[in-house]
C-alpha cells in the first residue's frame, strides 16, 4: 500500500454542516471524512484525515506531509486567500498538491477569487460540496499511479 493520503481541511471547517448550509451543504466533517476514505480504499490507499482552526497547525502538517504522505488534498479554507505561511510550506512538497473547496470561490466575493494556495496546488477542485473532497482524493490515487480496483 503506498503512504497515506493526507487530506487537511483549515478554519472552521469543523463546523460543516451547521455552517452556512446554504453555501456548504448539510454533509459534516466526519461524513465527508468517509467519503474520502471510501474512495482512498476503492484505489487501495489510505487517508489520514484532519482539520484546524490554527494555521501554525496545519503548517505543521503540511511538513510531516513531506515525509509521510504520497498526496495532499488541502481545503485550506480562508487561510488560502490569506496564507503566505501555507505557500511556503507547501511550495516544500514534491507530491502532489490538490487543493479543493465546498464552495466555487471564483463565482462568490472579490476577496475569495485570490488564492495563494493555488500558486503551489497541482491542481484545484472546487463547486461540488462534499464530492469536492472525493474528487480531489480520486485526483490524487491517479497521479501518484494508484489504480482503481
Ligand atoms: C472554502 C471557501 C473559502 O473561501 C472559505 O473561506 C471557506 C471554505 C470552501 O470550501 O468552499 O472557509 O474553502
Amino acid at each position: 500500500m503506498p503512504k497515506p493520503i493526507y487530506v487537511l481541511s483549515g478554519p472552521n471547517l469543523n463546523l460543516l454542516g451547521t455552517r452556512e448550509p446554504e453555501i456548504y451543504g448539510h454533509q459534516t466533517l466526519n461524513d465527508v471524512q468517509a467519503l474520502c476514505a471510501a474512495r482512498a480504499a476503492a484505489f487501495g490507499c489510505e487517508v489520514v484525515f484532519r482539520q484546524s482552526n490554527h494555521e501554525g497547525e496545519l503548517v505543521d502538517w503540511i511538513q510531516e506531509a513531506r515525509e509521510k504522505a504520497s498526496a495532499l488534498v488541502l481545503n485550506p479554507a480562508a487561510y488560502g486567500h490569506t496564507s503566505v505561511a501555507l505557500l511556503d510550506a507547501l511550495k516544500m512538497l514534491v507530491i502532489p498538491v490538490i487543493e479543493c473547496h465546498l464552495s466555487n470561490p471564483a463565482a462568490r466575493e472579490e476577496f475569495r477569487r485570490q488564492t495563494y494556495v493555488s500558486l503551489a496546488a497541482t491542481g484545484v477542485i472546487s463547486g461540488f460540496g462534499a464530492a469536492s473532497y472525493e474528487l480531489a482524493v480520486e485526483a490524487a490515487a491517479g497521479l501518484i499511479g494508484a489504480a482503481k480496483r
